[in-house]
This record gives C-alpha cells, structure tokens and sequence, in this order.
C-alpha cells in the first residue's frame, strides 16, 4: 500500500502540534541520503524527511526562489512549514532555513499549507493556508480549520517573513458548506487584486472561490470562479471524490486563460475564456498535466520576467510508506517546465532550456531499421532525446529484467508507458532519468512522470528499439549538489 495524500493529512492528524504518534521515519545520515541511489540528484528536493507541494514561486532580486510543503522533524506528523530554497538559473538550487513556520496560539499553529506569493508595493508577500487541527469535528471536512493568512518579507534575501496575526480570510463564505479552503491564488488585473482558492461542496463538485482585495488585507467575495459537477464517486474523501479542488493557479498564457487544480489524485489543465467583466470563468478544453497520475501533483507555476510561465509539480513516492519511511526522505519537484497554449486551447509543457545547462558528455546513435541501441548506466542521470520514424520503445532494465518502458508510435500518434496510454504529437521522446525519477515528455507537449525503485549505478541498462530509423542522443547529467541536496 502507498500513502496518498489524504492518507498523508490523517496522518499528520494522527500526531499533529507535538508530534505525538508522529511517524518518524529513520533519521537517515546526510551521507546515507547522499548516497541513496533512488533520491534524484539533478531535481529539487528537500534535504531530509517528507516534502509535497511546490509553493510561491517568485524571482526576487535577481534570484529564485521556490518553497515547498515540508515535514522538517519526521516522515509526517510534524506540523507542515514552507521549506525555502534559492536559484540563480533555475536548475541549481541552494537551501535555506525554512521561511515560514507555524506560529504556537496562531491560526497557523498546525501547519503553513499551499500558497503563493506575489509583489505588492514593492514588498515581496506570500498569502498561504493556515490551519488547525480539530480532531473529532463533527463533520469530517472540518477537521482541519482553514484560513487565508498574510506574510511580508522583511529582508531582500526572503529569509524573514513578518505574518500578520490574523487570518485575512478566516473562513469560507457565509452559509457555504465548503469541502476545504486553501491554496490561495492571487493575480492583478487592473482595478485590484483577485484571487482563486481551491474549495468545493459535498456531492456537487469541486470549485474556486473568487475574491477581491485593494491591499491583499481586506478581501471581498464574490462568487466561484468557475465549479465542477458532481462525479458519483463514493470514495469518503472530499478530495478523492472530485468535490475539492486543491492547488488552484490561474492565469493568462498565449492568448486564452488557463486554471491547474489538483484533485482525485492528479492533476488537471482547463483552457478557456475569462470575462474579465463577470469574472468567470468558462472552460473549453481540458486535460492531465502529467499522465504519471498518481506520481505528480499539486503543480504551481510563476510569470518569470522573461515572460515565460514556469511550473513545478510535486513528484509523489509511489513505493509503500514503510519504504520511504526507512530511507528518511519522500518527494521530489519536477524539472522547471515551460507552458504554452496553441491554437486549440491545449496545454502544452515543456522541460525549460536551462536544464541543458546540466548536460555533460554526449553520444549520438543512429538506429536502423530493426538494430538496437543498450547502453549500461554508470550513474542514474541521463537525458535521452529520441527522434523516431516509426515506433521505437525505450526500455530500463536492471539486472537484465525489464523494469520500466516507454513505447511511441509515431505514425498512430500514440505513447505507452507501464499501463498508460495517451495520444501524443510528434515524433520526438526527451527523457529525464535522475535516481528513481524518470520525467519523460513527448512532442514538446505531453509530460509523463513515473517513479521505479531500486536502480543501481552500474547494473542498470537503457535499451532503444525502433522499428524504423531512428536517431538517438545520450547525454550524462551533472548533479545539481554534491551530496543530493542534504545540505
Ligand atoms: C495538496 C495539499 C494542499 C495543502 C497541502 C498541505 O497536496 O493537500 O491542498 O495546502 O497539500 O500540505
């Protein structure tokens, strides 16, 4: 059994405030996790112990600067912080002391949950999820209080957070029944500040909420940015059953409007038309933006000055918690993607060109018809460009044995990996393999993450078959850190 997410969040339940019953996990050494050949080692990822959702991504005095949902003590249990790490290109990234952590008596006490973080005034703010536990609420969507809260940065390196005391939102709308409240969202249109937060209703979908603020203190509500339906599942979780969008982001991108949630264990794209009078939003197209499902979620994407928009995605354990518990670390953050929308309304993402910046040697093969290509893996960081003709299959094996593939066929339009399918564009497969990691895109449009266990330098193999021509380019990446990012 692996733990999900709402699994997760009953077991920080279980031990939330002091950590009583909290799963500790094995307090793995720093060079144990440094030499841990399942943890990634050109992905971001926390130094130690449980980490989810990539959080307020901004640039900020020349740098980036990307939090995430961490447990900093223990596996889980250990009230949720904003982890904080640093970037000057986007692919290197040094970690710093954790921004903000939950403030003992405060709305905020059992955890600093999702947010985002924005300019105002010139001061950098982030407006996050604040909650407390309350165990035996009567009804199961209120056990844990909800509630929009404020931070401004007090210095220009984003090491100290002033928070206000008060939530500046303290609960859903009057009268609302809300599934959750959390993940706030804000963008700037003209007259003021709007802002989305993920929320929903028992039996009627998931939704998110708008609001409106001059000051980022004092918000209006207006009404749902945009609802879902009902889906008829029966699973007892608001999230797993589609009646709560988590992680909503929205914003403008070539010329349509597009909304990211998370929900039923993967995450959504929605392309559409925002009238910027009413303020809806009415979706056209949507799909997954990664067919991994299970294995990548949450995303959060930021506007870089450059105009490009950026996202991260939490990369999910997909072994049992027993396992992650004994290594003493547990999730990753996706390769910086770049997101476009074309013509028809389809997200479409790509790796960001500052990851070629991680490229070291380089092998070029030219497969024909029928021959093969396998190469024996001396460390787990390779990326591989395929280019095919007709169908080519790459395939991971370790030992001799199979243990991941990948098949495209280019004239159907088709991609396969493990158990899923998904139509794909294009004839071209870039593959990101980094310790258990494997981050594949295909077309310069579709994503797909997977995660397999147990590799080892030296005893893995890469295997590329084509059943027409096909050329190949091997490149052996440089690792962002000299020890996994444990320190
Ligand atoms: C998504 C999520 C968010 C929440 C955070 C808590 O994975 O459940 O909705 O704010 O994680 O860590």
């Amino acid at each position: 059994m692996q733990v999900n997410r709402r699994q997760f969040v009953k077991l920080l339940s279980a031990g939330t405030a002091a950590m009583a019953g909290a799963r500790q996990g094995r307090a793995a050494t720093a060079s144990e996790l440094a030499q841990d050949a399942d943890r990634p080692e050109y992905h971001f990822l926390a130094p130690r112990y449980w980490m989810n959702d990539p959080n307020g991504p901004i640039r900020w005095k020349g740098k980036y600067h990307l939090f995430y949902q961490w447990s900093a003590q223990a596996m889980s249990g250990a009230p949720m912080q904003w982890g904080h790490a640093v970037s000057e290109d986007l692919v290197h990234w040094r970690h710093l002391p954790a921004a903000l952590e939950p403030t003992p008596g405060g709305a905020d006490r059992d955890g600093c949950w999702t947010g985002s973080a924005v300019v105002q005034n010139g001061v950098p703010t982030v407006i996050y999820t604040g909650v407390i536990h309350q165990p035996g609420a009567a009804n199961h969507d209120d056990e844990w209080r909800q509630a929009q809260m404020l931070a401004m940065a007090e210095d220009d390196a984003l090491l100290h957070w002033k928070k206000l005391a008060k939530p500046v939102i303290a609960g859903p709308p009057q009268g609302m029944r809300a599934t959750g409240f959390r993940d706030p969202c804000p963008w700037r249109e003209e007259d003021a500040w709007y802002m989305g937060v993920g929320s929903g209703e028992r039996d009627k979908g998931g939704c998110v909420l708008l609001y409106r603020s001059q000051d980022l203190r004092t918000w209006e509500y207006l009404h749902p940015l945009v609802h879902g339906k009902r889906t008829g599942s029966p699973a007892p979780d608001a999230v797993d059953r589609g009646d709560m969008w988590e992680c909503p982001d929205f914003f403008e991108l070539d010329g349509k409007h597009c909304l990211l949630y998370s929900s039923e264990n993967k995450a959504m794209w929605a392309t559409g038309v925002y009238d910027r009078k009413e303020h809806r939003f009415t979706i056209e197209r949507r799909g997954w933006v990664d067919h991994g499902g299970l294995a990548y979620y949450a995303p959060k994407s930021f506007l870089a000055p450059d105009g490009r928009r950026i996202l991260w995605g939490w990369v999910r354990e997909m072994r049992p918690a027993a396992a992650y518990d004994a290594a003493g670390w547990a999730g990753a953050t996706s390769l910086p993607r770049v997101l476009t929308v074309d013509a028809a309304g389809q997200l479409r993402a790509n790796a960001a060109v500052e990851v070629r910046k991680l490229r070291g040697e380089r092998e070029d093969v030219a497969i024909t018809t029928n021959t093969h290509m396998k190469r024996r893996m001396k460390v787990l960081r390779q990326e591989l460009g395929v280019t095919a003709s007709k169908t080519v299959t790459v395939r991971l094996l370790m030992r001799g044995v199979p243990v991941w593939e990948m098949e495209l066929n280019a004239d159907a339009g088709t991609v396969r990996c493990g158990e899923t399918s998904f139509a794909a564009a294009g004839s071209r497969l870039r593959i990101y393999f980094d310790g258990s990691v494997i981050e594949a895109f295909v077309g310069g449009r579709d994503a797909i993450t997977s995660r397999v266990y147990g590799l080892k330098p030296g005893e893995t193999e890469l295997e590329v078959t084509a059943t027409g021509a096909a050329a190949v380019s091997l490149w052996e990446m440089k690792a962002i850190s000299r020890d996994r990012l444990t320190t």
